[in-house]
């Protein structure tokens, strides 16, 4: 049965509430990338930055996934193929939907130990005085990752864009890379490619076919049609 790979972005959660990054008055229009999402802001200003993933993970906490999280979860249940999906987002709706997902860019619920590399579940509110439960230095910062920094798991999320038969790109605007070269992976490898975005992203025209609409309806009815 065929293998499908599913992307996701920021804009599969905007309907459960969350701030996507780069439409009107998004997350980017409000901070500075430099300032909050990259290794030299957190060292310039640690303060600055977990207060700014305190807050989205106080948002994410209150969210709560949509039809888009659910249907994909219903696809991977259902579906007679492996179904992998890849998320760039770091809040936990596709889990919290009954999901299994690779975070590429780590997660709002992660903390991590700058100084010893220890990981653990974050609390809902981070500090730069917070002790690392490991080595007891005072080095925590989210488990997410930079501007700068390297994806997670790029090696097995490869392994996976070799195998599809089917490639989904959902609610993302392909601004990004290596997220936003995965279409050209997965066609290299064969697969078909599909978008499924509420407008044509930036690679739109690396794919097949397109749908375009709000996720909590066109993903549903895709995953509808699939499994029909
Ligand atoms: N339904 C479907 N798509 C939507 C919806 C919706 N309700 N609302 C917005 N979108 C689409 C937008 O059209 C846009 O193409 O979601 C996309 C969101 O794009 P971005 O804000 O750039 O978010 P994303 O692509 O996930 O950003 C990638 O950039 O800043 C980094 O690490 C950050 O993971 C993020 C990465």
């Amino acid at each position: 049965m065929d293998k499908i790979v599913i992307l996701t972005g920021a804009g599969i959660s905007a309907e459960s509430g969350l701030g996507t990054f780069r439409d009107e008055g998004g997350l980017w229009a409000q901070h500075r990338i430099e300032d909050v999402a990259t290794p030299e802001g957190f060292t310039r200003n640690p303060d600055l930055v977990h207060d700014f993933y305190n807050k989205r993970r106080a948002q994410a906490a209150e969210a709560l996934p949509n039809a888009a999280h659910a249907a994909l979860a219903r696809l991977q249940r259902d579906h007679k193929g492996d179904v992998v999906i890849v998320t760039q987002n770091v809040d936990d709706l596709h889990e919290r939907a009954g999901a299994e997902v690779i975070h590429m860019h780590g997660a709002l619920m992660g903390a991590l130990c700058a100084a010893c590399g220890h990981r653990w579940t974050a609390p809902l509110t981070m500090g730069p005085r917070d002790l690392c439960p490991k080595c007891v230095t005072p080095a925590t910062r989210p488990d997410v990752v930079w501007f700068g920094e390297i994806p997670y798991h790029m090696d097995q999320i490869g392994e996976h864009l070799m195998q599809a038969d089917l490639f989904v790109s959902i609610g993302t605007s392909g601004n990004v890379y290596p997220a936003a070269g995965f279409v050209q992976e997965a066609r290299l490898a064969g697969a078909a490619t599909l978008e499924l975005n509420l407008e044509p992203s930036e690679g739109a025209t690396l794919f097949d076919t397109a749908r375009h609409g709000p996720a909590s309806e066109i993903v549903p009815a895709w995953v509808e049609e699939l499994l029909a």
